[in-house]
């Protein structure tokens, strides 16, 4: 998301993830839901070519480990939205043992490992107690380098993936996390909110020789707009970049882009 609401009021950063659904859940966000079978059929693209079953991905921007929970269960978003907001709901307590119970019966799946990247470090250790990550970094990239311990944890990786991130996180961040598991050469598959550009990313990636192409035809709504203000404050905005905006303009919402980064020649 991004808009006039602070970070507090998001609740991005809290030890419980119910404020960040009721934020979410008040403005249709739906990005990571759509976002879904778009990062299913790229890692099945990935295992393929690289021939490869168990997969470790980097999140950046990985809040409650929420893409985690949902690439790694046959949930959708709503079925969160419904477990954690509604007053019965199985994740509607603030007891860890119910959480953790609640996603231990989705039967997460052990083939496809994540590593979140964070600074909200609250909502990462939720993530990480509830085995939904199996580490986090928990650091502003924006603003320092990595720790030994922290390239460790990001090293081998198979793909970095990313969704509702990028304008708070740049391509410091994203040259960071890539130049700590380059050896491995992973694939980059990010989401960008209109009218963030993804120019600087893709400039950052091609130093690691990558190359990155926007797939338009994945394009996919991210959440409503939040007021009228919002609204015309974006489509200027759009206008001036030359952007298509014919969605946003019909639908009320507003979509965000998907770019694959990937060695010359391997991706798509
Ligand atoms: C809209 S939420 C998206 C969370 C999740 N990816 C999703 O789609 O539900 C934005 C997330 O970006 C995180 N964030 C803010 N600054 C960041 C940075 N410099 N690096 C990585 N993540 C950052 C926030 O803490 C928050 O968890």
């Amino acid at each position: 998301m991004s808009g006039q609401a602070s970070s507090a009021e998001r609740g991005y950063n809290r030890k419980w993830p119910h404020a960040y659904f009721r934020a979410c859940l008040a403005l249709d966000y739906m990005l990571p839901d759509r976002a879904k079978p778009i990062f299913e059929r790229i890692f099945a693209d990935y295992r393929r070519v690289r021939n490869k079953t168990k997969l470790k991905i980097i999140d950046v921007g990985c809040s409650y480990g929420v893409n985690a929970a949902l690439l790694r269960t046959d949930l959708d978003l709503d079925d969160l939205y419904a477990a954690y907001l509604d007053p019965s709901g199985s994740l509607s307590s603030r007891q860890e043992i119910e959480h953790r119970t609640f996603f231990h019966n989705q039967g997460l799946r052990a083939d496809i490992q994540f590593v979140g990247v964070d600074p909200s470090f609250r909502a990462v250790r939720y993530a990480l107690d509830l085995g939904l990550l199996e580490a986090g970094v928990t650091a502003d990239l924006e603003t320092r380098d990595l720790t030994v311990k922290e390239r460790s944890a990001l090293a081998d990786a198979d793909i970095l993936i990313s969704t509702g991130c990028v304008g708070y996180a740049t391509e410091a961040t994203f040259a960071r996390v890539y130049e700590a598991s380059a050896t491995s050469r992973p694939w980059v598959v990010a989401f960008a909110m209109h009218p963030f550009s993804y120019d600087d990313i893709a400039a950052a990636l091609r130093a690691f020789s990558l190359q990155t192409e926007p797939l338009e035809r994945f394009a996919q709504r991210q959440r409503r707009f939040s007021t009228s203000t919002e609204r015309q404050a974006i489509l200027k905005a759009m206008a001036k970049l030359g952007m298509e905006d014919r969605l946003e303009r019909t639908t009320g919402y507003i979509y965000a882009s998907c770019y694959i980064s990937a060695p010359p020649g391997e991706a798509l």
